[in-house]
């Protein structure tokens, strides 16, 4: 699934989790309700604790900026909550507490460890979540040449399922042509790369730093060759977001 984030300037819906003092005889001072707003100059994550729908907690009252073209990796163990905290900044979690400023009047992208593609064309799949009727043949070539997809220039017009289709690499490439599209200021890269050899992750992100100079990069990936790619190395561990 990839999720677009239009400029958004109302806070999401709050949840009631965490807000537990209803009774206007309550006296205690209740906890501000999450807020995710697009009013920042930069990334910038205040107080933020994620949970899971059972009560867990995956991490607890982090800060964090993060300035634009500063690209950053966020690193940690398997199940940490990392794939969790992109869902929440993207605004498709519920369960969190704090405060989410996501940069104003800026295209977010976001694409999750398993990136959605639409049944139907090729070119829908490439384009989505744009409309494919925004771009010509030739744009949608030239970026599927671009990372490396060439050979499915005759299919543009089939129509499939092209998540059963494709191969874990093919999709991930797919993924990047469809960021090299989308042209975003903010781009959230999870695993992105996770079945693609060294060699195309960094041609891959060299093409991206290259054709989306303006770009801000936040990847999530457990491989160490990806730390040379960014400017910062994060880690989410133990419920806490530290530099690594
Ligand atoms: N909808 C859900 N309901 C219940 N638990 C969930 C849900 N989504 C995620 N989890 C749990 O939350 C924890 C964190 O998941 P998440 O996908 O964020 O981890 P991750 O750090 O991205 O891991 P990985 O490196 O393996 O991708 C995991 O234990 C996962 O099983
Ligand atoms: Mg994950």
């Amino acid at each position: 699934m990839t999720v677009s984030v239009p400029p958004i300037d109302m806070p999401a819906a709050s949840v009631s989790r965490g807000l537990p003092c209803f009774s206007p005889k309550c006296t205690r001072r209740r906890p501000s309700p999450p807020e995710r707003v697009a009013d920042a100059d930069q990334l910038s994550i205040e107080g933020l604790s994620l949970e899971l729908p059972q009560g867990n907690g995956l991490l607890s009252n982090a800060s964090l900026q993060v300035r634009p073209h500063q690209d950053v990796l966020v690193t940690g163990p398997s199940g940490s909550g990392k794939s969790t905290l992109f869902r929440a900044l993207a605004g498709i979690w519920p369960y969190w507490r704090g405060r989410i400023r996501l940069p104003k009047g800026a295209r977010l992208l976001f694409l999750p460890q398993k990136p959605y593609l639409p049944i139907g064309s090729l070119k829908r799949a490439v384009a989505y979540p744009d409309d494919p009727g925004k771009f010509s043949d030739d744009e949608v070539l030239a970026v599927l040449d671009a990372v490396g997809l060439s050979e499915m220039k005759e299919r543009l017009d089939q129509s499939q399922n092209w998540a059963q289709v494709l191969s874990g690499g093919e999709q991930q490439r797919l993924a990047f042509a469809r960021a090299l599209l989308y042209q975003p200021d903010w781009l959230f890269l999870d695993e992105a790369t996770a079945s693609l050899p060294d060699a195309d992750q960094d041609r891959l992100y060299s093409l991206l730093k290259k054709r989306l100079p303006n770009a801000t990069i936040v990847s999530i990936g457990h491989r160490e060759s990806l730390g040379g790619l960014h400017d910062r190395r994060l880690e989410l561990r133990d419920a806490a977001l530290v530099p690594a």
